[in-house]
């Protein structure tokens, strides 16, 4: 495959640089091989509620007494920290492995914003290239026990969703988030289509935005437009996992610093959470 990484033909690279390779994919190895799940969370661009989707998801898998990670893979707004309610909190180092931040409910949080924003952690990436970076990141947590492992991956098709996609060993699952507009499903469209290069089968679908319940009279709205989500699965040969409605107390309880999961445990869009969990179970998690 052409990606310009030139992922394991290391012919640039000299002895000593082909051997850290190989030892940060072996840590990476080890350092992931105590979680039962991955599940690589993607969206086509920016704005859709990618990472508000995949903090939701942790805090429901983690209500449903799955031990719950999250891998803040999201360089450019590393943002899971703060729905998470750990925004700003050190990651403690201990002999040259990152652990992961714990968040209130248990869950593991790890992050590129715990390294940017800490004034004491100190600047362990050593490569000068984001993709490096983002490789060494992964390589260095040390996650432990995990019965599902949810990734932020960055937006798009682009160099970095590729970096995290190629470097996660035995991705279970990949969840595209799209939005009711036929834009953001052209995006989605060239998501799957790398997904599928890279020979990851299972692929599911959430529609996020979908439609708008009035808070008044309880009249539903598709604001932005008929829902195609599950037709387009369809047509892409994706699994529909379901849709979300759009809901001013998401942003609201993102300022928070909390998810709708944990702050309206009884809401619609809770519930609608806790469904897609069923779904992504049914359709891509083995019963064991
Ligand atoms: N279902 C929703 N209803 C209302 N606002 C939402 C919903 N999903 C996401 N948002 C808001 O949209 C913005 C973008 O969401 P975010 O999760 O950061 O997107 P992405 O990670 O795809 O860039 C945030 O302000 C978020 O609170
Ligand atoms: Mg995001
Ligand atoms: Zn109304």
């Amino acid at each position: 495959m052409a990606n310009g990484h030139g992922h394991h033909g290391a012919a640039n690279l000299t002895p000593e640089q082909q051997k850290q390779m190989i030892e940060q994919e072996l840590r990476l190895f080890e350092h992931m091989k105590n979680i039962k799940y991955k599940i690589a969370v993607m969206s086509g661009k920016g704005g859709v509620g990618k990472s508000t989707v995949a903090a939701n998801l942790a805090e429901a898998f983690q209500k449903k007494g799955l031990l719950t990670g999250i891998l803040d893979a999201d360089i450019h707004g590393p943002n899971i920290p703060k729905m998470l309610g750990v925004e700003g909190k050190d990651v403690m180092i201990e002999h040259g492995e990152m652990i992961p931040v714990m968040s209130k409910n248990g869950i593991k949080v790890m992050s590129m914003g715990f390294l940017i924003d800490s004034q004491d952690t100190p600047i362990i990436w050593r490569g000068p290239q984001k993709s490096g970076s983002i490789k060494q990141f992964m390589a260095d947590t040390a996650w432990g026990d995990l019965d599902v492992l949810i990734i932020d991956n960055p937006p798009g098709t682009g160099d970095e969703p590729l970096t995290v996609l190629q470097a996660l060993p035995n991705v279970d699952a990949v969840i595209m988030v799209t939005t009711p507009n036929s834009l953001s499903q052209e995006d989605v469209l060239k998501c799957v289509g790398m997904v599928k290069m890279l020979n990851i089968e299972d692929i599911g679908l959430i529609e996020n935005m979908s439609y708008y319940v009035c808070p008044h009279c309880g009249e539903k709205t598709n604001i932005f437009g008929e829902s195609q989500g599950e037709n387009f699965a369809n047509d892409m040969g994706v699994v529909y996992l379901g849709n979300l409605p759009l809901n001013e107390q998401v942003p609201e309880s993102a300022n928070k610093d909390s998810t709708m999961v944990n702050a309206y445990a009884d809401s619609e869009i809770t519930q609608k959470f806790s469904e897609i969990i069923d779904n992504i179970k049914l359709a891509f998690l083995d019963d064991d």
